[in-house]
């Protein structure tokens, strides 16, 4: 090699040499832009959709593992009337009394309480196919500061209701919401998130897929039985307020717009009803108000099962939403 070959491969290498850093810098810059967008739809997609990030990631990284019965949620229902609120509570239990009254139960630390909620049917406003009415808080009573309050329920004219990581169960009388009694979650539930009933039985679920049948046994709660409800690998149930009618438990799946439909016996999931369309509607009507609604635990996921049986309708909210929609479940 002459001494201009050997400066001309030296040239030649720095010349590829500094062409492949350039390409690599490229590339990564370029695959840096790619994650940055990734990650800001990700997070417009949680805010815009309403589910839990639990829900988005798995649907993203495992569309084939979704529990088909999952998969095929149903809109069937029929928005009947708009509950506007009166004020905005975050709700965490809600059952009827009778056609006009419920209990419903707040949570949050320092301001739970245990109430009841009218609703005013004389002062009805037309809204395209429905109407509306209000609801008011007619009677409150604030429960002890340490206990963030869940779900409640009427049982032989008590009412029960949760507290969540304190785990005790408070009962007050109907009439007054004075507090009778004070029960310890039986040691199998580890937290208190829903509550129902049926005459023999309280059912109380624990943000898992198992809900517990509970009864007073020598004046302590004790669990007589769990029923696994029906979960698939890579789905999440989060079971959380409960409702039960005839044989079977209806339950939202905490941080979706979901409401399953669970047999009491087998705890076989039998049809999942979509609710989105509310949880945008409530939205819709924050939003339009100037109030922010960003997606977080904490506020507007859909909390609150109430069923009328008077009607036959389902009473549905959820975290300090603006409404309580009354709809009928359309079930085949
Ligand atoms: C992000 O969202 C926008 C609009 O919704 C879309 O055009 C774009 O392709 C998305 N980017 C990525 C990386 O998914
Ligand atoms: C319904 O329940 C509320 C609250 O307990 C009570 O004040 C009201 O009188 C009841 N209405 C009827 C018709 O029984």
């Amino acid at each position: 090699m002459s001494r201009s070959d050997i400066s001309f491969t030296y040239l030649l290498l720095l010349f590829i040499s500094a062409a492949v850093l350039v390409t690599t810098f490229y590339y990564k810059e370029e695959s840096l832009g790619l994650q940055l967008n990734t990650n800001i739809n990700k997070t417009k997609a949680k805010n815009n959709i309403g589910h839990g990030p639990k829900v988005i990631d798995r649907i993203i990284a495992n569309p084939e593992e979704q529990d088909q019965s999952l998969t095929a949620s149903s809109t069937s229902y029929k928005l009947v009337n708009n509950i506007r609120m009166e004020q905005r509570i975050f709700t965490q239990g809600l059952e009827f009394i009778n056609n006009t009254h419920l209990i419903i139960s707040g949570g949050l630390y320092q301001k739970s309480f245990i109430g009841i909620l009218g609703i005013d049917y004389t002062n009805e406003i037309k809204i395209g196919q429905g109407n509306e009415f209000g609801a008011v808080l007619v009677s409150r009573k604030n429960i002890d500061n340490q206990y963030f309050g869940e779900g409640a329920t009427i049982f032989k004219g008590l009412v029960y209701q949760l507290t969540w990581k304190q785990r005790k169960v408070l009962v007050f009388g109907l009439q007054d919401l004075i507090l009778k009694t004070e029960y310890s979650m039986p040691a199998d539930i580890k937290e208190g998130w829903g509550i129902t009933h049926d005459n023999d039985y309280l059912y109380i679920s624990e943000g898992s897929n198992k809900i517990f049948a509970v009864q007073i046994v020598n004046g302590q709660l004790k669990v007589m039985k769990t029923i696994i409800v029906t979960q698939q690998i890579g789905q999440n149930l989060d079971i959380n307020e409960l409702e039960l009618v005839g044989n079977y438990i209806y339950a939202n799946n905490y941080q979706t717009n979901n409401i399953l439909k669970i047999d009491k016996n087998s705890g076989s999931l039998m049809k999942t009803f979509d609710m989105s369309q509310l949880y945008e509607i409530n939205r819709q009507s924050v939003i339009s108000k100037g109030d922010s609604f960003a997606y977080s635990w904490i506020n507007n996921v859909l909390n609150g099962i109430a069923y009328n049986k008077n009607t036959g309708r389902f009473f549905i909210t959820g975290k300090q939403w603006d409404f309580i929609f009354d709809v009928e479940l359309i079930d085949q």
